[in-house]
């Protein structure tokens, strides 16, 4: 035995002189180390790494079972350990007191920022903004890792297509090219330069895959996603993160055709590993793993375990399949030690370009990062940014000395204002649209009103009516309060809660222009109110700076710079919905559109337009995916291609004017969109290839070029085959998906 002990203490000390320097850029290196490390690990301390405990942020104590367990080495991360004491104790047992000395990963969901409070997702992803998305996660990540945070679940890569999902507020949206873009940017953000830099923090492309295809948009629900539709839709930007060297991937809730994603070989293994070659490490979502017996796919956990496992799962968030079961399962030969080496390597791999072997306590010296300047800053640029204007009839911009009666349940809602996913987030630091207009020293006087968002009494009514009688114009702040979206909130109804609507259509009465800005976190359907009200501006929640972006908006000292990342519809009967859809063999239109009731009584069944439409409400969104306006006009002209035909190593020059027709400066997002018209399988109508940001002053005029290539205009058929195809194409350069300059161009094999 002494002799055994012997050997280990001189691995142990080889090993642990190493870990100080060993090379974490050179592959080979990290390879070598991380066998090396392996080789003195036993089966139970192997397991030990695949855990990932989850404990409550709110807990005063370090239980003592959690930290024998990290001295036995059962566990490889911690959840939500938000005390940093708690954070440095564990530590230092896994460091310096576990069999393999090897460190903790700390994780925590920092989704829209950590203490300082950026727009929930859906917001960022209005502002079709690279850098912003890229500044608000750095600052997260700056914060986050300044307690020891060195992984966040984030970000959130589900294209969503349905707002009754509770979810959407937390999704890229619905486009595949605009989530790619962001979902790159975030990963930079979080992850930085390098992943050994103190300020990183491990980026988790989530949640892997389909789950915003959730059947009725119901949480947790079925999916149904023919493979043609994953690879054009849903993959994209997982693929894009992977580009980008995302360190890992969370398995999602759902099933695909009937198999759990946390247990599906093909999805995890053929295409994330085989096909995709990702060399991080794939974590369940909390308890996915045992869900999987509910789902019907599992028998108990212990085969829960088994599938999750045999599907390439390497880490198991929350249950404990693995560490009950999985020893069991190799001794059976149902998994292989083998299967077990690749998990621990895959993990180990990520704490070694953390730097965690280095430096495995957090850099005290960045402490207490919060709320600095240049945060709320980046915090407000982006709360701007996130803002899209829907309409404006002449009222807004307000003169400051305009009189304003500010309304609504979201005035004043700190906590709401921050949105879902946001447990650090101190409502304390939020500045609310009251606070910024009393700062400000606009003249305006404050109406309570609603309570919150849900609030349907109308006993305030009579006495807000009363007070806005002297005041110029209505500013009212409607909306959802946090808990209404998110995880596990979906709704049957979008419309506004409560009494909101009841209170805008009295207020209308009173003649008084009315500004509805709506905080909520998906699009909310005001079908009945839109011809109540003036103006409309989406801030979705808009975080901690939300109310001084808006006051600069109302005000114009900035303008409104967002354009919708999904499709606003008019109704939740119409979901879900999305610009990028088929033709179809009867594709709606306004020349056989019969209204409802425009159709005549006791008319003949052939007289009712047969098309794909709805008679009540028609076939378009109340909105369309890309829309956004500004507070200045601008003209598209002079739409030009450099050929009418390219082969598939040619490109396709489009060239266009874009001038400032109005009386401001101002910015617009010029968006491409091309059409491959007839397909090996049918193609949508349009799809976004590009957008460009640019800001002109009145008058000026600009040329914004993008180039087409034969890649951009690949795709992937029922055969699996991912290329574009020879054939007629439109494209259109415009200000969103249902407008713009069209021309055609023909793409030739040879
Ligand atoms: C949740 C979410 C996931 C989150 C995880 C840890 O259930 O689905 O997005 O990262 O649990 O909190």
């Amino acid at each position: 035995m002494i002799k055994k002990y012997y050997i280990i203490i001189i691995g142990i000390t080889l090993i642990s002189c190493s870990q100080t320097n060993v090379s974490t850029t050179s592959n080979n290196s990290q390879e070598q180390f991380i066998d090396s490390i392996l080789s003195t690990m036993s089966i139970d301390d192997k397991i030990g790494q695949t855990n990932l405990r989850g404990t409550s942020s709110r807990a005063k104590t370090l239980s003592e079972e959690l930290k024998e367990d990290v001295r036995q080495g059962k566990v490889g991360a911690l959840l939500n350990v938000m005390k940093v004491e708690f954070v440095d104790e564990l530590q230092k047992i896994a460091v310096e007191e576990s069999p393999n000395k090897i460190p903790l990963i700390f994780a925590r969901d920092v989704v829209h920022g950590f203490k300082t409070i950026f727009p929930i997702p859906i917001g960022l992803a209005s502002s079709w903004d690279t850098e912003i998305a890229e500044s608000s996660s750095r600052v997260a990540a700056i914060e986050a890792s300044s307690v020891g945070i060195r992984w966040t679940f984030a970000p959130m890569l589900d294209i969503a297509r349905d707002s009754r999902w509770g979810r959407i507020a937390e999704s890229p949206g619905e486009d595949p090219y605009l989530a790619s873009v962001l979902g790159k940017a975030y990963i930079k953000g979080f992850q930085g330069d390098s992943l050994n830099n103190p300020t990183s923090i491990a980026a988790c492309a989530k949640h892997y895959i389909g789950y915003g295809a959730v059947i009725g948009g119901r949480d947790y629900n079925t999916t149904i996603i023919p493979e043609p539709l994953l690879r054009n839709v849903y993959l994209p930007p997982f693929k894009a993160a992977l580009d980008i060297d995302v360190a890992t991937v969370m398995t999602s809730f759902n099933e695909i055709n009937g198999i759990p994603a946390t247990g599906n070989e093909f999805l995890l293994k053929d295409v994330l590993r085989d096909e995709l070659k990702f060399n991080g490490f794939v974590v369940s979502d909390w308890d996915s793993v045992i869900e999987m017996i509910a789902h019907g796919y599992a028998k108990d956990e212990k085969h829960a375990g088994e599938l999750a496992a045999n599907a390439g799962m390497d880490m198991e968030m929350t249950s404990k399949t693995y560490e009950n079961h999985l020893k069991k399962l190799i001794q059976e030969g149902k998994v292989s030690e083998q299967q077990l080496n690749e998990f621990v390597k895959n993990i180990l791999r990520v704490k070694l370009k953390l730097g965690l072997f280095k430096t495995p306590y957090r850099d005290k010296k960045n402490e207490a990062n919060f709320y600095k300047k240049e945060h709320l800053s980046i915090a407000k640029e982006a709360a701007i940014k996130s803002s899209v204007l829907l309409k404006n009839k002449d009222l807004l911009p307000l003169s400051k000395n305009t009189k304003v009666a500010l309304i609504g349940p979201l005035a004043n809602a700190p906590l709401d204002q921050m949105g879902t996913w946001t447990f650090d987030g101190e409502k304390e630091h939020t500045v609310t649209p009251l606070e910024a207009f009393k700062k400000a020293n606009v003249d305006f006087k404050y109406i309570p009103s609603l309570t919150h968002s849900r609030d349907q009494s109308t006993s305030e009514f009579k006495k807000t009516i009363n007070s806005v009688k002297n005041s110029d114009v209505i500013v009212f702040i409607a909306g959802e309060e946090a808990i209404l979206s998110g995880e596990a909130h979906s709704r049957a109804s979008i419309d506004l809660p409560g009494a909101q609507e009841s209170l805008i259509k009295e207020l209308a009465k009173t003649g008084k222009p009315i500004v509805l800005v709506i905080m909520a976190g998906r699009p909310i359907t005001i079908s009945n109110i839109i011809n109540d009200v003036d103006a409309i501006l989406m801030s979705w929640h808009p975080g901690t700076m939300g109310g001084s972006a808006l006051q600069e908006i109302i005000y114009g000292l900035r303008e409104p710079e967002g354009r919708l990342p999904l499709s606003w519809p008019k109704a939740a009967g119409q979901l879900p919905y999305f610009y990028n859809h088929k033709n179809t063999g009867r594709p709606a239109n306004k020349e056989d559109y019969v209204s409802m009731y425009d159709i005549p009584v006791g008319a003949w069944q052939s007289s009712l337009g047969n098309d794909s439409h709805y008679l009540d409400i028609g076939y378009k969104p109340q909105f369309p995916f890309g829309y956004g306006l500004g507070y200045t006009d601008f003209k598209y002209s002079n739409l030009q291609i450099s050929k009418d035909t390219i082969n598939f190593k040619e490109n396709l020059m489009v060239n266009i004017s874009i001038t400032n027709t109005g009386k401001r400066p101002g910015k617009e997002i010029v968006q491409l969109y091309t059409q491959d018209v007839v397909g090996s399988i049918t193609r949508p109508i349009r799809e976004l290839k590009g957008f460009e940001h640019i800001y002109l002053n009145n008058g000026e005029t600009k040329e914004v070029t993008f180039k087409i290539s034969a890649e951009k205009l690949k795709f992937t058929n029922h055969k699996n085959v991912n290329t574009a195809e020879e054939g007629d194409f439109n494209l259109w350069v415009g200000p969103n998906s249902s407008s713009g300059l069209k021309s055609s161009f023909y793409l030739k094999k040879k």
